[in-house]
C-alpha cells in the first residue's frame, strides 16, 4: 500500500521568517497564489500548501474544483473565510450539509430564470441614465447596481441612503468589510421586516416577496443582498470597460462572450474557501480534518493548461465549450451562486442599454478584497 505523505510533501510559495504566507496574503494575494500556482506546475502536482495560521491546500485543476464542489459533507463553510466577515456570515451561505440543499431548493425558485423575466421590465426602468461627458464606470456601476438591486428585491422601496450605506463598506480594503457593525445591521433588519411585512400581507412580486414568507428569509434576504452588490458591480465594470474600449464587442450578439471573458479573468469571486470535516487523501498527501481547502476561479481561469493565451481578452474563444470545472466564476455544484440568473439578467440588460462608448483612461488591473475588482477609476465616454 502508498503511504501518504504529510502536508510538508505539498509545493508551496516562497515564506517569510515568522509569518510564513500571512503577510503576503494581506498585502498581495493574487501574486501568492499565482506564485503557488507556478510552484505545483513545477513540481508535477495540482495543489498547492499555505501557511495562514490554519494548514491551507489551494487547488485549481479541474479534479480539485469539482472534489471541492461536489462533496459538501466533508468540505463545509463553517469556520471557512465567510464567517469572518459578519455580511456574509449567516443565511444559506453558512448553511451546511444537511440542511443546505433543502434550504437552496426553497431559494432557487424565486432566483430562476422564470421568475426573474418577470422582474426584468422594472430593473430596466430602474437604470440610471448614462452621463455625458466622461465619467467613472466602476463609480456609475456602483450606482446602477444598488438602484437595479433595490428595483428587483424591494420594488425599490428600500430607503436607498440606507442600501448604500449599508453595501459601501464591502468595496472597502480588509479588514473594513469584516468589523461588526450592530446598528447599522439592525436598521437593515427594521426596513427588512417593515417591507417583508407589507409583502406578507399584499403580496408582491420581487425577490422580497419570494424570501420573506421563508422562516429566516429577512436574514437571507440582508446576506444575499451583500454578495450580490460588489461581485455584480465589478463584473458590469470590467465590461463595460471592454466593450468602450473594444467597440466591436458592443452588440446584442457578442454581449453573452463579453460577459463570460470578463468573468474568466476577473471573477468577483476569486477565491472560495471550505473546512474538512474529515481528513481527505489527494494524491497521496494527507490533508487533515479542519484544513481550509480552497478553490480560485482566479487561477482556474487563468491557467495555461486550461486555456489559450489565457491573459489575452479574446470573447471569440467562447465559440467553443471550456474544459469541464475549469470556468467557475459562479462556484459550482450544490453551492452554486444564487444570483447567477439574477447577475447574469442585470448585466445583459445593462449592456443592451448602453450607447456606443469608448475608453479615456483607467487602472483595470485587479484588485482583490473581499471581491475582486478592478483598482480603478475606468474612464470612458459615449463615443
Ligand atoms: C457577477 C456576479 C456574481 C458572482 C461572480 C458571484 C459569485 C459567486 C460564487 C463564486 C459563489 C460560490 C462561493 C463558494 O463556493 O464558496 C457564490 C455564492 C453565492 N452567491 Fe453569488 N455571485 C454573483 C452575484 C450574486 C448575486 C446577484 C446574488 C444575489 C442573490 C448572489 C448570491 C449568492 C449567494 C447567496 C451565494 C451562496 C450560495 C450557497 O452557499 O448556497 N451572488 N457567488
Amino acid at each position: 500500500m502508498a503511504v501518504l505523505r504529510g502536508l510538508d510533501a505539498l509545493p508551496e510559495p516562497p515564506t517569510r521568517p515568522g509569518n510564513g504566507h500571512l503577510q503576503d496574503w494581506a498585502l498581495s494575494p493574487l501574486a501568492l497564489i499565482e506564485a503557488g500556482a507556478l510552484a505545483a506546475r513545477r513540481s508535477g502536482g495540482d495543489v498547492f500548501r499555505l501557511r495562514l495560521g490554519l494548514p491551507a491546500v489551494v487547488g485549481a485543476s479541474p479534479a480539485w474544483n469539482r472534489r471541492l464542489l461536489t462533496d459538501p459533507g466533508t468540505f463545509v463553510s463553517a469556520g471557512s473565510f465567510s464567517r469572518v466577515v459578519p455580511y456574509l456570515a449567516g443565511g444559506v451561505i453558512l448553511t451546511d450539509a444537511p440542511g443546505h440543499a433543502p434550504r437552496r431548493q426553497l431559494m432557487n425558485p424565486g432566483f430562476g430564470r422564470a421568475h426573474l423575466a418577470a422582474l426584468e421590465a422594472r430593473t430596466r426602468a430602474a437604470l440610471p441614465a448614462v452621463p455625458d461627458g466622461e465619467f467613472d464606470a466602476l463609480a456609475w456601476a456602483d450606482h446602477a447596481v444598488l438602484r437595479l438591486l433595490n428595483a428587483a428585491y424591494f420594488g425599490g422601496e428600500f430607503d436607498p441612503g440606507l442600501l448604500h450605506a449599508f453595501l459601501a463598506p464591502l468595496r472597502r480594503p480588509f479588514p473594513v468589510p469584516a468589523w461588526p457593525r450592530p446598528l447599522l445591521f439592525l436598521r437593515v433588519d427594521a426596513e427588512l421586516r417593515r417591507l417583508g411585512h407589507a409583502r406578507l400581507t399584499a403580496g408582491g412580486d420581487d425577490l422580497l416577496a419570494v424570501l420573506a414568507p421563508l422562516p429566516g428569509g429577512l436574514v437571507e434576504a440582508r446576506v444575499s443582498l451583500a454578495a450580490a452588490h460588489d461581485t455584480t458591480t465589478h463584473a458590469l465594470a470590467y465590461a463595460l470597460w471592454h466593450v468602450a474600449r473594444e467597440p466591436q464587442w458592443h452588440v446584442p450578439e457578442h454581449h453573452p462572450a463579453v460577459l463570460r471573458e470578463v468573468l474568466r479573468l476577473y471573477p468577483p469571486g476569486w477565491m472560495g474557501s471550505r473546512r474538512l470535516a474529515r481528513d481527505v487523501t489527494w494524491n497521496g498527501v494527507r490533508v487533515p480534518r479542519g484544513a481550509l481547502a480552497l478553490y480560485s476561479p482566479y487561477l482556474s481561469g487563468r491557467d495555461p493548461a486550461l486555456w489559450d493565451a489565457p491573459l489575452d481578452f479574446r470573447p471569440q474563444r467562447w465559440a467553443d465549450r471550456p474544459p469541464p470545472w475549469a470556468y467557475l466564476p459562479f462556484g459550482g455544484g450544490e453551492r452554486v451562486c444564487l444570483g447567477m440568473h439574477l447577475a447574469q439578467m442585470l448585466i445583459h440588460g445593462v449592456l443592451g442599454a448602453l450607447p456606443p462608448l469608448r475608453a479615456v483612461r483607467g487602472d483595470p488591473a485587479p484588485l482583490p478584497g473581499l471581491t475582486l475588482g478592478p483598482r480603478g477609476p475606468l474612464v470612458v465616454r459615449r463615443a
